[in-house]
Parts: structure tokens; sequence; C-alpha cells
């Protein structure tokens, strides 16, 4: 699927990414290296951390949040209305076209 992610240094990548490898938004971002090493996903995708939090600026109906996202994002910094905690997306092609910025280093 195709999806973009704006790091937070304001840049916009457009990237191919699979469907098929179980992999989540965190992931995506990791593996692309589109934020340093150690500065997201340091829960390891637990929704524990909220170093994967982003904000989601395309109308992709996105799956509802779990109880452990919610919590996590109640006591986040930074967070807005459209936040989702990355590791919790999993790239699915119901994604396509998703646009997401990371939200700032916390
Ligand atoms: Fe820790 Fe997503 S990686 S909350």
């Amino acid at each position: 699927i195709n999806i973009k992610i704006t790091d937070r240094d304001g840049v916009k990548h457009e990237i191919v990414a699979p469907t098929d490898m179980a992999m989540n938004l965190m992931e995506v971002v990791r593996s692309y290296e589109l934020a340093p090493e150690g500065t997201i996903g340091i829960c390891g995708g637990m929704a524990m951390c909220a170093s994967c939090q982003c904000y989601v600026t395309s109308d992709t109906e996105l799956p509802e949040m779990g109880d452990d996202e919610e919590a996590m994002l109640s006591e986040a910094f930074d967070v807005k209305e459209n936040s989702r905690l990355g590791c919790q997306i999993q790239m699915t092609p119901e994604m396509e076209g998703l646009e997401v910025e990371l939200a700032p280093e916390s």
C-alpha cells in the first residue's frame, strides 16, 4: 500500500508498505529510518511509551482504539484529537492512502 509519513523535520515521505508482513506503522517508520533509532518504538509496540505517536491527517478509516492505546494517549504529551499510536495501526489493505505526521519526540 502507499502511505505518506511526515517526519519530525517536516519532510514528507511517500512510502510503499507491505501488508503481508504483519507490520505496524511504527515498524514501517523504523524500517525506513524516518526517525532516529531510540526515539520511536521504545516499548516495542506494547502501547506503553507513546514514542510512536502520530497525527493522522487523511480521512482513512482506522481501526478503533484499544483500551491500552486510549490509556497511553491520555497521559502522553502533545496529544491532539487525531493522535494515534503507530504501533497499534497494522498495515492492512484498508490503510491505503494513509497520511500521518510523527508527533514530536517525547
Ligand atoms: Fe510504544 Fe507504540 S511503540 S506505544
